[in-house]
């Protein structure tokens, strides 16, 4: 639908067009609302004020306001975040979303005076996977293994219930389908793309948003047991050189929009009413500042008239912005600032700039118009009650009841891709197994990043997933059933010989960029270990590999009789156990190109695959699969011992703000960039021997900047680093959690002399540890090319 009606459009018009007032179609092109829809819309707008009306387009975080703030802000929507929770608890049972979902709407609605009307806000969740922030409700594949599946009904069913669930706890609106092209599968992120091949991905994003929002035409669409979705990232977020998470997309435009923008056009078929920007660049230009594609292609030639919602702070990243300064993505065409921290600061800048005309009133208004459009779609400007007046809210029996998790279960069978059976599958019923390696009973590894916590995993053990069913636990039920007999053994010891060992093993969790890794090749070997274990002891295997992405497994694959590519399917590990017996025939077909070979270049397509997109055998195909080549020459490396180097953050390292009177990591940087405004720190990219192969980091009085690792690779560190302004406080490296060193005089010192090595040892930090943190009294300035570590001879003495 057109935002406005042309009479040449009037002309043309057929079913539909009749509710417009006859005196409206022939009135002149750009002031005439179509539809009583704008009409509505045109009158609310016109008697908000200034600041209400640019607080809808700012949205928080839930930790970060209070109900007053709501009241006397009003945002137009917030955010929970991967790491939030209502009231400060992640873990909170679902009666506290719906009681904050309350406290937010009902301060949202408190009437103001004069004729100014009250808009109700709405409440924005990553359920990208199911409704998974949330404990208790069902934990469904992620999108590569329904990608694998390439059933769009289940995915439309799979939408349906996620948006039930949300409901429930009284959210209105999901982040989600994700319908990234991933081309380069060491991004972090391969795991929220259905596939690399754009004809998969449309019809599956499709499906979920209709399964989220309802079909078109549908009399409940957006009403009860529906909720608002959101296609994701637009656009070429799967597309980033070397897939490095929001970095930077090159090439011909119309070729990438041919592969990174395909799905767009499916999904805005399908009615999605809303579409987030990338946090990308193409062609140096980053997608929140990108007017000729968010708006002349989005709005443009793809037709989308819902709300552009920015993501996490990406309108800080475009050039000459910063978190609380950034008309230019307004002006681009982005609707919504997604803001979790800094949304004082971005509304008041933004109210100072439509004053000063940087923004035209006319341009905050068609973005408050299309906000407002998809709130009054969604039911939320007539007649809205409380969210938990709202149809299925409150009702927490629906939150991972029965119904839901067979989808789930069903979705788990389906996704399963056979790649390899020398005939041990199916598992014959009465058999005797063996179920071993530690994810096995592990349901926060198999569900992956995203789960309960932005990251998943940690400490996550089972008792956070009431209702959920490990593979083990699946495995158990089914063998008994068939008249069997299953031993769980982590490490894979037995009393009597089974008949067949089970190793379940795989990536432990992530998202986003902590998930980006520099090859693709498997490396942790607790799998390969029992494989080759039970191969010398003459028990048959079968391999379950949980990961969020194709990787070289070839030693694996070597070392097993069946192999299944099992994705992150979730909590109901039944489905497992369901495709080993053949209960539910395993019909998963990949939806990526499996690699061949370890090294480093691009990973995708049909050239160098060791099985292309497609393949999946079939339960009945026990043909050989040949003997593969198991060199890689990144694992004789072995694992990095870096947290920081060549201008990125290693495998498996973070680095963080920790705000004042905050333990622990804090606030996250993506590629240890970024500003976090209210903690003081700022970190930027610049150059020492390599473009932006180094960072400046500027940390305000009382401040805290820190990099850590997954797990603590041991050694002293090794830091590159040049101070550029000279202490005027004491400043100190915490080392670990106890160890302090004082940098105070040693930064003096280094002054203005250039780049310098710290090597810092037990000698001044004993214990050492997995992480660093610098913390200041005073401003100061210095840069950082490397960050590494290393075996030194004991008693090497700390330098400077
Ligand atoms: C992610 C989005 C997500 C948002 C809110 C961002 O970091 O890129 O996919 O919707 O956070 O959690
Ligand atoms: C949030 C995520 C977000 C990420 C981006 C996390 O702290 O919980 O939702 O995507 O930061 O940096």
């Amino acid at each position: 639908m057109k935002a406005f009606l042309t009479s040449t459009a009037a002309a043309i018009c057929l079913a539909g067009c009749t509710t417009a007032p006859a005196e409206l179609r022939d009135a002149p092109a750009v002031q005439a609302p179509q539809s009583t829809e704008d009409a509505r819309v045109a009158d609310l707008i016109s008697r908000m004020s200034l600041e209400r009306k640019v607080a809808q387009l700012i949205q928080p975080q839930i930790n970060s306001f209070t109900a007053a703030d709501m009241e006397r802000y009003r945002f137009g929507s917030y955010l929970n975040g991967g790491n939030g929770g209502p009231y400060g608890d992640e873990y909170a049972p679902a009666s506290e979303w719906l009681r904050l979902a309350d406290e937010m709407y009902l301060a949202s609605v408190k009437p103001l005076p004069g004729d100014e009307p009250a808009i109700p806000t709405m409440w924005g969740t990553d359920a990208v996977h199911g409704h998974t922030n949330v404990v208790g409700a069902t934990i469904f594949p992620h999108n590569i293994a329904l990608g694998a599946t390439r059933d769009a009904d289940l995915v439309r069913r799979i939408g349906e219930a996620t948006a039930v669930e949300i409901e429930v706890t009284g959210i209105d609106w999901n982040f989600s389908p994700t319908v990234a092209v991933a081309q380069d599968d060491r991004w972090g992120r391969t795991y929220e793309s259905y596939s690399e091949d754009p004809r998969i991905v449309a019809p599956l994003g499709a499906a979920l948003v209709e399964g989220l929002q309802g079909r078109k035409g549908d009399p409940d669409r957006l009403g009860a047991g529906h909720v608002i979705a959101t296609a994701k990232h637009f656009f070429g977020d799967g597309g980033t050189d070397q897939g490095v998470d929001q970095g930077e997309v090159t090439g011909d435009i119309e070729a990438l929009k041919t592969i990174h923008a395909a799905p767009y056009p499916a999904a805005i078929g399908a009615g999605v009413e809303a579409i987030m920007a990338s946090f990308n660049s193409i062609n140096g230009k980053k997608m929140h500042g990108n007017k000729s594609l968010l708006t002349d292609v989005l709005r443009g030639e793809l037709g989308f008239d819902g709300l552009v919602v920015g993501d996490w702070n990406g309108h800080g990243q475009v050039a000459g912005c910063t978190n609380t300064d950034c008309p230019q993505s307004l002006l681009a065409g982005l609707d919504i600032y997604m803001v979790p921290d800094d949304w004082k600061g971005l509304l008041e800048t933004l109210v100072g700039q439509v004053e000063d005309g940087t923004i035209p009133m006319a341009t905050l208004d068609e973005a408050v118009t299309r906000i407002l459009r998809v709130k009054l779609r969604a039911g939320l400007l007539d007649g809205a009650v409380k969210p938990s007046d709202r149809p299925n809210a409150g009702q927490l029996e629906l939150l991972g009841s029965p119904e839901h998790r067979a989808i789930a279960r069903e979705a788990v069978a389906k996704s399963q891709v056979l790649l390899k059976n020398n005939g041990v599958l199916p598992l014959q019923a009465g058999a005797n197994i063996l179920v071993a390696g530690t994810a096995a009973d592990d349901i926060a590894q198999a569900s992956g990043g995203w789960t309960l916590t932005w990251q998943g995993g940690g400490d996550l053990d089972n008792s956070y997933f009431p209702g959920a069913t490990s593979i083990w636990s699946g495995l158990k039920a089914a063998t008994e059933e068939s008249g069997g007999k299953a031993t769980l053994s982590a490490d894979g010891s037995y009393g009597e010989k089974p008949d067949v060992a089970i190793v379940v093993f795989g990536e432990k969790p992530y998202a986003e960029f902590a998930g980006d890794r520099k090859h693709l090749g498997f490396t942790d070997e607790e799998g390969l270990d029992l494989l080759r274990k039970f191969k010398v002891e003459g028990i048959p295997t079968v391999a379950v590999f949980l990961s969020g992405r194709p990787m070289w497994v070839n030693r694996e694959l070597n070392a097993a009789d069946a192999f299944v590519a099992s994705w992150l399917p979730g909590s109901e590990g039944e489905g497992i156990a369901d495709a080993l017996t053949g209960a539910r025939p395993a019909t998963g077909k990949l939806g990526f190109s499996w690699p061949a070979t370890c090294d480093f270049g691009p990973l995708n397509g049909p050239q160098g695959a060791l099985f292309p997109v497609g393949y999946g055998r079939s339960l009945e195909d026990t043909s050989a699969t040949p003997q593969l080549d198991e060199t890689c020459a990144p694992l004789l490396e072995g694992p990095s011992r870096a947290l920081f180097e060549s201008g990125r953050l290693a495998d498996g390292a973070i680095a963080f703000v920790t705000k004042p009177n905050i333990t622990g990591e804090g606030e996250l940087l993506a590629q240890m960039r970024g500003d976090i405004t209210d903690a003081g720190v700022s970190v930027r990219s610049v150059d020492r021997n390599a473009q932006e192969d180094a960072r400046e980091v500027s940390m305000r009085a009382g401040s805290r900047f820190g990099l850590a690792q997954d797990r603590d690779s041991g050694g002293a560190y090794r830091i590159a680093y040049e101070v550029m302004t000279r202490p005027t406080a004491p400043i100190a490296l915490r080392v670990g959690e106890d160890a302090v060193v004082d940098l105070t005089d040693k930064f003096a010192l280094a002054h203005g002399k250039g780049w310098r090595e710290m090597l810092i040892t037990e000698a001044c930090a004993p214990g050492l540890g997995q992480r660093i943190r610098f913390e200041t009294e005073g401003d100061i300035s210095f840069r950082i090319s490397s960050v590494t570590r290393e075996d030194v001879p004991e008693g090497t003495a700390c330098s400077f």
